[in-house]
């Protein structure tokens, strides 16, 4: 499974590229509008930092100017996925946007039925919410192993990459059910790292390292 980052924070993400495992990063308009700085001008920087897929979001809702404004979110540079929210007229523009060679990342996805239209219509990648269906009593989940159960029947290029990912627990289920990639908010990817046992059995090697081996 290729691990994104789901942040726009460059302190964030620099810290997640230290570690050599973070395979691209998603932004969406609340996570770009905390950071204060324009769309392009983040993405581009984010693209400094990380050699990877960097999804940039259009705020357009009509089909016409969603394909404007993904071509010039393309143009900033050739790592960027043109994210598309799952929506009439975002299907209409993964559809042509696709058909020129650009990749799109449809958002907001919450069924497979939605994730069967994104998927027809070309979309490079698929973000199914997780956490968000959690969040209304549903089993979040559950829709990850669907959408990955119909991509597998019909063959599908269409990647899915399981969203609103909240806790190591979500990241693993993802992998299980056979998500493509996870992304993950940079606490999220912190906490994949712990384990109690861990740190005991580090501090015991040292420990005995030290007692047969440093000057008493
Ligand atoms: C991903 O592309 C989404 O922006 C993100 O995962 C949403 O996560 P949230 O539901 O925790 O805001």
């Amino acid at each position: 499974m290729r691990i994104f980052l789901d942040t726009a924070n460059l302190d964030e993400i620099r810290k997640g590229a230290a570690y050599g495992i973070v395979d691209g990063v998603t932004t969406n308009p609340s996570l770009i509008a905390k950071e204060g700085v324009p769309i392009e001008e983040q993405v581009k920087r984010i693209c400094e930092i990380v050699d990877g897929d960097i999804s940039a979001e259009v705020v357009a809702i009509e089909a016409k100017a969603m394909i404007s404004e993904g071509l010039k979110l393309a143009k900033i540079h050739k790592n960027i996925v043109v994210k598309l929210p799952l929506i009439r007229d975002g299907i209409i523009a993964c559809s042509a946007l696709s058909k020129e060679g650009i990749r799109t990342n449809v958002t907001l996805c919450f069924s497979p039925a939605q994730a069967l239209l994104a998927a027809k219509a070309g979309a490079y990648l698929i973000s199914p919410f997780v956490g968000r269906l959690d969040d209304i009593g549903d089993v979040g989940m559950d829709l990850i192993t669907s959408i990955c159960k119909i991509y597998k029947n019909y063959s599908f290029k269409t990647q899915v990459l399981a969203a609103s990912l909240r806790s190591p627990l979500h990241v693993v289920q993802a992998a299980e059910a056979g998500a493509h990639v996870g992304t993950l908010p940079y606490k999220v990817l912190d906490m994949l790292f712990n384990h109690p046992l861990t740190d005991k059995g580090l501090e015991q090697f040292l420990k005995d390292h030290a007692k047969a081996f440093e000057a008493k």
